[in-house]
C-alpha cells in the first residue's frame, strides 16, 4: 500500500493544474471527506482534490496513476457499504464542485447533469417543467447523482419505475489513464454495441469516474395518493402486498414495515394508532380518474387480504409528515437500541411471505430486536437487526449470515440496492462463484490495470 508521502506528492501535482484552494491536505478538514453512511469505519484520506470541470478531473486520475496512488471518487457520501471510504488511504476526488445541472430537455425528455448535483435539486428543476426523475433514494436531500449512477441507487418508486440504471442514457468516464470515454446514447433507444453504460453504472467508482450524465426524463404524474393498510402480523402484511400484486394493481410505491419501524415512525412525529404489528405503505400515481379508481381498488384488496384497517392519508401536510419519518427511518433505528446491522436483500416476489417469516424467527433465535422494512413490492427488504448488550454481537454476525443465505437459497440476491463496497464484500462471491467473480476481476483488470480506482471495494 503506497503510503502519504506517495500521495502528498500526487497531490502537489495536481495542486499544479488545479490550484492550491482545490487541493485539501489540513486533516481537519479532510475529515469530512473520510466516511460514508455504513458500518465501514471512517478513514481520513491523506488529500481530497476537488475538480470542476471533466478534463481537470480526468487529469488528477493520470496524476494519481502516474504516481501510483489510490483514488476513492466521492459524491454525495451517503452510501450504506462503504463505496466512498478511502479503505487505502490516498485521494479522495470529490465532486462536489462538478454540481452543474447542464441542460433539461423536454423535447428530447433528458436531463443532463454533472456528478455532484444532488439529487433533490434534479428533482425540483424537472418537475418545475411538468417532467419527472423517478429514482428517490431515501437520501435524496444530499446523495448525488455520481453516487446513485455508481450504486445503481434504488428508492421506494421503483416499483413502478425502476432504478437509477432505468434511467442512465449515456455516461462520460474519465478513466484512470486520463482518457474520456464516452457510452451510451441519448435517444431513449440504442443498442450500438456492448452496453457499457451498463457496466459502468452500478461500478461503485471501482472503473471510472463519471464527468457528465446523461438521464431519460418521463412526465410527471398529475394525481398522487398514499394509503396505509394496517395488518395484525409482518406475514400477513406480505400477504396484503401479494394480493395488490395479483389484483393486477401497479402502484409506484409498495413498502413493509415491521412492529419496530411503525413505532420508531410514529416516535418521529407521525400520529399512526397505537397498536399496529405490521403496515403496507402504498402511494399510487397518474390521472386523477386513474388514481380514484385503483385508491378504491387497493383499499378493497387490501381489505379482503385481511387488512384490519387501511387509512388514506390525504394532504401534502400529511403525506411529507409521514415520506420524511419514512426517509429518516434507517438512521431513526439506529438510535433505538446501542448497535445496529442492516442489510438490502432482494427475493423473487412470490417467496416473500416465506422470508419475512423465516426473518422474524432468525431475530428472536440470536436475542436480537428485528426491525425490518422496505421495498417489499420489489421483494427487496431492508432487514435491520438491533441491540444492546455487547454479547449479542456474534450473534448478530451469524443473524446477518443468515439472512444473506436465505436471500440465496430462495434464489435472491445479497444486495438489492445499496451495493457491495467494502462491507459486503464477503458475500459476494457466495452469489456470483467462481466464474462471473474471475469476469469481474477480469474487467477491473481491462479498466484500472493498476487498480488505483476505490480498491478494497467490491472484490
Ligand atoms: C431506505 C434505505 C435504507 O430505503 O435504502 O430507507
Ligand atoms: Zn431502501
Amino acid at each position: 500500500m503506497p503510503g502519504p508521502d506517495r500521495a502528498l506528492r500526487a497531490a502537489l501535482d495536481i495542486s499544479r493544474v488545479l490550484g492550491d484552494s482545490r487541493v485539501i491536505t489540513d486533516p481537519d478538514q479532510l475529515e469530512r471527506f473520510g466516511g460514508d453512511e455504513s458500518e465501514e469505519p471512517p478513514r481520513v484520506p491523506d488529500a481530497a482534490i476537488l475538480p470542476r470541470t471533466a478534463s481537470e478531473a480526468a487529469r488528477c486520475l493520470s496524476i494519481a496513476s502516474e504516481h501510483g496512488v489510490p483514488v476513492t471518487p466521492r459524491a454525495g457520501g451517503t452510501g450504506k457499504t462503504g463505496g466512498a471510504v478511502p479503505v487505502e488511504g490516498g485521494l479522495v476526488l470529490a465532486c462536489e464542485k462538478m454540481n452543474r445541472i447542464k441542460e433539461i430537455d423536454a423535447g428530447d425528455l433528458v436531463a443532463v447533469v454533472e456528478p455532484g448535483v444532488i439529487l433533490a435539486d434534479l428533482h425540483c428543476a424537472v418537475e418545475d417543467q411538468g417532467l419527472f426523475y423517478p429514482p428517490d433514494p431515501a437520501s435524496l436531500d444530499s446523495c448525488c447523482l455520481g453516487g446513485n449512477v455508481a450504486e445503481n441507487a434504488g428508492g421506494p418508486r421503483a416499483f413502478k419505475y425502476g432504478v437509477t440504471g432505468h434511467y442512465v442514457l449515456r455516461l462520460d468516464v474519465a478513466l484512470p489513464s486520463g482518457a474520456i470515454l464516452r457510452c451510451g446514447h441519448r435517444p431513449v433507444k440504442g443498442v450500438a454495441g456492448y452496453d457499457l453504460a451498463g457496466l459502468f453504472t452500478g461500478s461503485e467508482g471501482t472503473l471510472g469516474l463519471f464527468t457528465e450524465i446523461t438521464l431519460r426524463l418521463i412526465p410527471r404524474p398529475r394525481q398522487v395518493s398514499t394509503v396505509l393498510a394496517l395488518f395484525p402480523g409482518l406475514a400477513d402484511a406480505g400477504r396484503g402486498i401479494q394480493a395488490v400484486l395479483a389484483a393486477g394493481l401497479v402502484p409506484r410505491v409498495l413498502e413493509i414495515m415491521d412492529r419496530e419501524c411503525v413505532d420508531t415512525v410514529r416516535d418521529g412525529g407521525v400520529p399512526l394508532p397505537p397498536g399496529i404489528e405490521a403496515l403496507v405503505l402504498t402511494e399510487l400515481d397518474g390521472s386523477e380518474a386513474a388514481v380514484a379508481g385503483d385508491l378504491e381498488r387497493a383499499g378493497e384488496t387490501l381489505t379482503r387480504a385481511g387488512a384490519q384497517d387501511v387509512l388514506v392519508a390525504t394532504g401534502t401536510v400529511e403525506r411529507d409528515r409521514l415520506w420524511r419519518a419514512r426517509r429518516e427511518l434507517s438512521e431513526a433505528l439506529r438510535s433505538r437500541k446501542a448497535h445496529k446491522i442492516s442489510d438490502d436483500v432482494a427475493v423473487p416476489r412470490s417467496r416473500l411471505v416465506a422470508v419475512l417469516e423465516r426473518i422474524e424467527s432468525i431475530g428472536l433465535a440470536h436475542g436480537l430486536v428485528s426491525a425490518t422494512y422496505g421495498h417489499a413490492g420489489d421483494g427487496n427488504l431492508h432487514v435491520t437487526f438491533l441491540w444492546d448488550d455487547p454479547g449479542l454481537e456474534a450473534g448478530a454476525a451469524a443473524a446477518r449470515e443468515e439472512v444473506m443465505r436465505l436471500a440465496l437459497e430462495m434464489d435472491g440476491t445479497v444486495s438489492g440496492e445499496h451495493g457491495i463496497g467494502s462491507v459486503n464484500r464477503r458475500y459476494l462471491e457466495m452469489e456470483l462463484g467462481r466464474e462471473a467473480m474471475a469476469l469481474t476481476r477480469g474487467l477491473k483488470k481491462l479498466l484500472d490495470p493498476a487498480s488505483i480506482l476505490n480498491p478494497g471495494k467490491i472484490l
